[in-house]
């Protein structure tokens, strides 16, 4: 029997004013396991009354009381960890492992965030004139509209809603249309940790309800999740109202392996940074760039290991990797096959739909004789699809990197100090790692991308805040005297 999905708003679960609903399948079965309601510009207006509402007491409750809530979310989170785990998975596909993983990664930030409740830090510095003190504080900014994916749909969404509400904000949140019972659920545990009624707003749905957010007057910060079409979409509507934009798109991450590299480390990382999670991570290694001497080496390795995949329904323990989230997303992978060939690269395994009646499955997929340039190499495809591209030097695959429209994350394999340290001060990525596939980011550090991949923000670490607050600069003059005239006149 399919779930019936509501939208939380106000603190009761309700229908859409649409009148209207949407199914959410299952990509590994094609089975509907939820009836969503489909939201519309009303609902929006709806949920964000309420969140306006709310936002004056929660933005005075104490922030380690807030915070205090954030750690109550992460112990529930803990409880039900198997059970939203398993939901996900049967939602939109990956498997069992990474979705437990998914979870923890909210579990992580929600202990983080809790903590920012008491921090916030701002900063004092001295000031001019004697007897004055001066001091900048983060200062809430009142009602913040979420749009967040399908791929980490526990993760991504924690992300933005812990700092956003630890710092004293009321969200309204549109997830993708791909994940509402995932969505809704993740919202339960917010309930049950005593969020008070109208500071965490749920209306699902699909781009109707996300640009209604967006262009809501009284929403005055957006953070986005997704897409780099829809991402610049939602840029340039936010710029017409002046809304404070944070947003993380597409990636075409590389894994740089030397000569010198440990193979068995490399192929280990190159196996679980493109494959794992179907290849759809933002962080997906989707670009090998390999220096000559060790290519065939490695291939090799590669390949026996990239073969040995179990492609399945993730639910099943032995299933290593699962299918891609829709049909859209198949048609999409499956046409890059022949835009590789037509631009030359050959294909080495995969290439094809995997064997299997029902669901979105496609093989892993490796591309070799890629030249830099070619679209394989350029645009996101956003599935289990390598491509690999042969250099002379370091300098060169540094050059092949740093060459792409995106500029999330990449990784270098080197066993030479000094060609690690040069990478790090030159790849012009968001995110480096050294002898570490490309995915794996901690929620302690900021997450984001340079170039294609966001607009300068970062989010996690303490550089989440940035999005959600404003700064307050303070003055206190207690000199009780004039002292304006001084300072005014000062040369
Ligand atoms: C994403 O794909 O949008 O670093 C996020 C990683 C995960 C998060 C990925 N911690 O791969």
């Amino acid at each position: 029997m399919a779930l019936q999905i509501r939208h939380f708003i106000g603190g009761e679960w309700v229908n859409s004013l649409s009148g209207e609903t949407f199914e959410s399948i299952n990509p590994a079965t094609e089975e509907v396991i939820a009836i969503a309601q489909k939201g519309n510009a009303a609902d929006v207006d709806a949920a964000v009354i309420f969140a306006k509402k709310a936002y004056p007491d929660w933005r005075l409750m104490p922030a380690p009381r807030r915070g205090e809530i954030l750690y109550a979310v992460a112990q529930i989170l803990l409880e039900r960890k198997e059970e939203i785990a398993r939901l996900m998975t049967q939602e939109m596909g990956k498997i069992l492992a990474e979705a437990r993983g998914d979870v923890q990664e909210a579990v992580d930030m929600a202990y983080y965030m809790g903590g920012e409740g008491r921090r916030l830090q701002g900063y004092t510095a001295p000031v001019e004139m004697p007897n004055k003190f001066g001091m900048a504080i983060r200062d809430s900014v009142g009602v913040v509209g979420l749009v967040t994916p399908w791929n980490f749909p526990v993760a991504v969404p924690s992300w933005k809603m812990l700092p956003a509400l630890v710092a004293g904000n009321c969200v309204v949140w549109k997830p993708s249309e791909d994940t509402p019972a995932v969505s809704a659920a993740f919202v339960q545990a917010f309930v049950d940790a005593g969020l008070p009624p109208g500071v965490l707003n749920l209306v699902t749905g699909a781009g109707e309800a996300g640009s209604a957010l967006v262009s809501h007057p009284n929403v005055r910060v957006i953070s986005f999740t997704g897409s780099t079409t829809t991402g610049l979409g939602v840029y340039a509507k936010a710029a017409t109202f002046g809304k404070k934009v944070t947003l993380e798109m597409g990636g075409k991450n590389a894994i740089l392996v030397m000569d010198d590299a440990n193979l068995g480390l490399a192929v280990d990382a190159i196996n679980w940074s493109a494959f794992g999670t179907t290849g759809q991570r933002c962080t997906a290694t989707s670009r090998l760039i390999v220096q000559k001497g060790i290519k065939s080496k490695l291939m090799e390795a590669l390949i026996e290991k990239a073969k040995t995949i179990k492609v399945g329904y993730g639910i099943e323990p032995d299933v290593q990797m699962g299918p891609l989230v829709n049909q859209k997303a198949l048609t999409k992978v499956e046409s890059y096959m022949d835009v590789a060939r037509s631009d030359g690269a050959k294909i080495l395994i995969g290439g094809k739909r995997a064997d299997i009646d029902k669901g979105f499955f496609f093989m892993p997929t490796i591309f070799d004789g890629v030249n830099a340039g070619m679209r394989v190499e350029q645009e996101e495809i956003f599935g289990p699809v390598l491509s690999v591209i042969e250099v002379a030097s370091l300098d060169e695959a540094i050059h092949v990197n740093n060459n792409t429209p995106f500029g999330l994350s990449s990784s270098l394999f080197t066993e030479n100090v000094n060609a690690a340290f040069r990478a790090i001060r030159d790849l012009t990525t968001g995110i480096v790692y050294i002898n570490h596939g490309t995915t794996g980011a901690e929620i302690q550090f900021p997450f984001g991308g340079t170039r294609g991949t966001g607009n300068g923000m970062r989010e996690a670490g303490s550089s989440a805040l940035d999005s959600f607050t404003e700064w307050k600069s303070i003055y206190v003059d207690f000199s009780g005297q004039l002292q304006r005239a001084q300072i005014d006149n000062r040369e």
